[in-house]
């Protein structure tokens, strides 16, 4: 197949970049930045040149959007509005313009659409969507509206030979430097895994090679809407750092308050949403469709993730 990747040079891009490539597909990433085979210039925001590798493709997985892991400025929080909707918007307009639209569009969302909440799961049939939670900073429901308005650029496109998929996708756990496992690791190894601020609060989590083989399956599913991308099984902060504590050999995880949490926050230039919202995110459609997670508990997953760092690290 031919796979178009729009804001594929990330985290989440490289990993399906790899994986996909080396499936003998043929990877063809939009960035801002192009240097390397495969990658061809866009602006993420207005029609160019660049609709030409979408026009004939076989599958879009648009992933563009501003980090989330920054001060949630207002500067920032327009960027990561903006960026996310205006990618969405014109990929929506490419694949409308094509003569032979692909078939399927994969488009990123995120588990942060979701309320936060420790008493049931969300699925997305029963699950709540957040930005009415009372107690939490009002700040919170602007990420939620975000999400919302990106999903309903997907929604709005006029796109009717192309299946529309929405991901939802949790936190996404790979060894790879500056992914938030390479954070949370380095956090643990420090001694300061511990609960954070109580550490009651859900983790949602997937592991990289689940990404990759539940972005295999949607393409060749007849899924539309939103999916989760969740691991089966998340759990509540002050568990999830155990088991990485534990996969490492770290004897001891101090616990932080909220306020430490936004001390260090700060220093890392990133902001406490990403670690006391309360993430509780199932996959109920990808279950519900036969998919088999090879990760569905935590500790494997995270001896797994550890096992791979240690290797990279020994150059092996
Ligand atoms: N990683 C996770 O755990 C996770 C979980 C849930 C959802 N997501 C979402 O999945 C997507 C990919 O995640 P990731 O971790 O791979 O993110 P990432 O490493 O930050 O990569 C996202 C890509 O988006 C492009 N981009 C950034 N700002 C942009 C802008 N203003 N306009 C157009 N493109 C822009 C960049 O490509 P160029 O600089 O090359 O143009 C960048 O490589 C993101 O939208 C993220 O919010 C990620």
């Amino acid at each position: 197949m031919k796979i178009v990747i729009p804001g594929g040079t990330g985290q989440v891009g490289g990993i399906l970049n790899r994986a996909l490539s080396a499936a003998g597909h043929e990877v063809v990433v939009l960035t801002r930045r192009p240097v390397r085979d495969g990658e061809v210039r866009w602006d993420g925001a207005t029609r160019g040149a660049w609709e030409a590798a979408v026009d004939g493709s076989d599958v879009v997985i648009n992933l563009a959007g501003r980090s989330v892991s920054c001060r949630y400025t207002p500067d920032n929080l327009r960027e990561m509005m903006a960026s996310r909707v205006d990618s969405a918007r014109v990929v929506g307009e490419a694949i409308a313009a094509a003569a032979r639209p692909p078939r399927v569009w994969l488009q990123m969302s995120t588990a942060t659409v979701y309320a936060h909440r420790f008493d049931a799961p969300n699925d997305e049939a029963t699950g709540v969507v957040g930005g009415a939670e009372a107690g939490v900073p009002g700040y919170w429901a602007y990420s939620v509206e975000i999400a919302r308005a990106w999903e309903r650029a997907q929604e709005e496109a006029a796109t009717p030979k192309t299946r529309k998929v929405a991901l939802r996708s949790a936190m996404v756990m790979s060894p790879d430097r500056g992914g938030v496992f390479d954070v949370l690791l380095w956090l643990a190894r420090l001694g300061l895994g511990g609960p954070v601020a109580g550490g009651a609060q859900y983790v949602s989590w997937i592991h990289d090679r689940d990404v990759v083989r539940a972005v295999e399956f949607l393409i060749g599913s007849d899924l539309c809407g939103p999916v989760n991308l969740a691991a089966p099984a998340p759990l509540p902060q002050r568990a999830f750092m155990r088991a990485l504590r534990a996969a490492w050999g770290v004897p001891v995880g101090l616990p932080a308050t909220k306020w430490m949490a936004e001390l260090g926050a700060f220093a890392l230039r990133s902001d406490t949403e990403l670690l006391l919202k309360s993430r509780r995110v199932v996959p109920g459609r990808l279950l519900d469709a036969g998919f088999a997670f090879g990760y569905d508990e935590w500790r494997g997953a995270a001896d797994d993730l550890v096992r791979r760092v240690r290797a990279a690290r020994a150059g092996t």
